[in-house]
């Protein structure tokens, strides 16, 4: 292949910044596909159409060809339609397609889960088999052949199956290739057995090999099973779900098995959006250079929570999913002892109900240093970055992480745990020249505990490192160039 040849990308995603965030995944759908397009390739992009998605804010607008479209999901009918909206871009705009249903998107609250109980909505198969349906019948009716579909994490696990097995007899598709992305094994989109019937697929996929994991069908696993290449988000994480069992969530003989097929490609961040010195989200912008006007930020993030500003103090931020798999077992254990240093504790994010309901007690007893919105709000996410010292990732697994590289850029520094892409992006400070950051090793309370507690101690009593970290951290380059070209290398690689 010509190397000079401009590839049609077709990305598909469950989430994309601005319309609709949980999860880092949301950032990358959106500064990835924008790099791809200033390269000169072809890009489009394909989300389903959740309520919460504001219709006139992002003119999104009907595409008379692609209206009710019926498909059977197992025994139902259902109509369908596929909406146009478009990404700004970084020359020209580029093509969102958003595959909308009543029952299956429109009416729900919430992406995945009842918000009320958190318990994922019954019928999470059925709305993303009928996802995949609409990307297949996109491609069809629209006659713009991908060389490439790029899938991101569970929601999009079924398409390479799809392709594979369903769409091959059809010469025009027969060509295009997969990736698949995997950004959260957590998540892997499991479902009784019975689901099977929804998918439409031959039986003969029916077994181990294909869909079932542990007796269920597993939408994640059938993503890494089918695609022609898998990618995630860092170097070091695809080494460790390639290594180690511990990392692969209960997927690990399948990533095993995958092995010579899994790459990882850094994520970067977009310095559009994440810039202290043009952020707009922030109350005073600051560089490098006048680093003393970060101080601003931090007393209106103080304001914002009841909390006294006092220039010795300093603020720790969390912008993250509560859940075990981020740290928050160990923030919770701690949380007294990290209290007892004195410190502000500001965090940001929405999870599993028992860390709600640990941070809701602790926000009653320790008012004076302790807040908490338990929610998504990325206004707020701007003003932590901007207005905290310190930022506390402990993820026991962490496949890039972004708010780290958001911090480092933003002065703000990280005490991070040594996984996956953090132990990629944070240099430990040992008193020398070169550190970003503070990291431990070893999950557990203790460790993390120390390096709060020496991050706390430099920041009070030793300003002059304080600021050299500041200025390291702000002096990276994270954007993401490179990253781009690495995937366009890997398509290139899966059309030869
Ligand atoms: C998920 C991962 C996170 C990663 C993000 C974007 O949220 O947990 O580590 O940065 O996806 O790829």
């Amino acid at each position: 292949m010509s190397p000079l040849r401009q590839l049609k990308i077709l990305f598909v995603t469950p989430e994309i910044i601005p319309m609709v965030k949980t999860g880092g995944v949301a950032d990358v759908s959106s500064a990835l596909p924008q790099k791809l397009q200033e390269l000169g390739h072809q890009v489009r992009i394909v989300i389903p159409k959740y309520g919460i998605i504001d219709e006139k804010k992002h003119k999104i607008h009907e595409v008379s060809r692609l209206k009710d479209i019926p498909v059977k999901i197992g025994e139902k009918e259902v109509l369908y339609s596929i909406r146009s909206s478009f990404l700004k871009g970084y020359k020209e705009r580029i093509q969102i397609y958003l595959i909308d249903n009543d029952e299956y998107f429109a009416k729900r609250k919430s992406l995945y889960a009842d918000p009320l109980t958190n318990e994922p909505y019954q019928d999470n198969d059925e709305r993303f088999i009928l996802f995949t349906h609409a990307v297949f019948e996109l491609i069809t009716k629209l006659k713009w052949i991908p060389d490439v579909i790029h899938c991101n994490d569970w929601q999009c696990g079924l398409i390479p199956a799809y392709l594979k097995t369903k769409f091959n007899q059809f010469e025009e598709l027969s060509q295009i290739k997969t990736l698949f992305t995997i950004h959260n094994l957590g998540d892997q989109g499991e479902f009784s057995v019975e689901s099977f019937n929804n998918t439409g697929l031959s039986e003969n996929l029916l077994n181990d090999k294909h869909l079932l994991h542990n007796g269920k069908i597993n939408f994640m696993k059938t993503g890494l099973m089918f695609s022609d290449r898998i990618s995630t988000v860092s170097e070091n994480y695809a080494q460790e779900i390639c290594s180690d069992e511990l990392f692969g969530a209960g997927l690990h003989k399948v990533l095993l098995q995958r092995k010579d097929d899994i790459f990882g490609i850094i994520n970067g961040i977009d310095d559009r959006l994440w810039n202290p010195e043009k952020d707009n989200m922030i109350i005073k912008n600051y560089s490098i250079k006048n680093i003393s006007d970060k101080r601003e930020n931090k007393k209106h993030l103080l304001e914002k929570f009841g909390i006294e500003f006092k220039e010795n103090i300093p603020v720790i931020g969390m912008i993250s999913k509560l859940t075990d798999f981020k740290g928050f077992d160990l923030v919770q254990e701690c949380f007294e002892k990290i209290m007892a240093l004195d410190p502000v504790l500001i965090i940001l994010g929405t999870g599993e109900k028992k860390y709600h309901n640990f941070f809701e007690n602790a926000v009653s007893k320790f008012s004076d240093k302790f807040g908490c919105y338990l929610g998504y709000d990325e206004e707020l996410a701007h003003l932590i970055e901007a207005g905290a010292d310190m930022f506390l990732m402990p993820s026991r697994f962490e496949p890039c992480g972004l708010n780290q590289m958001y911090s480092l850029v933003y002065g703000t520094i990280p005490i991070v745990r040594n996984t996956g892409g953090l132990a990629d992006t944070v240099r430990n400070y040992n008193g020398d020249d070169n550190g970003n950051g503070f990291v431990f090793k070893k999950y557990c309370c203790n460790e993390m505990y120390k390096e709060i507690e020496r991050a706390v101690e430099i920041f009070k009593n030793d300003q002059k490192s304080w600021q050299k970290l500041i200025k390291n951290g702000m002096k990276s380059n994270f954007n993401w160039l490179d990253s781009s070209k690495n995937y366009i290398e890997l398509y290139k690689e899966l059309l030869n």
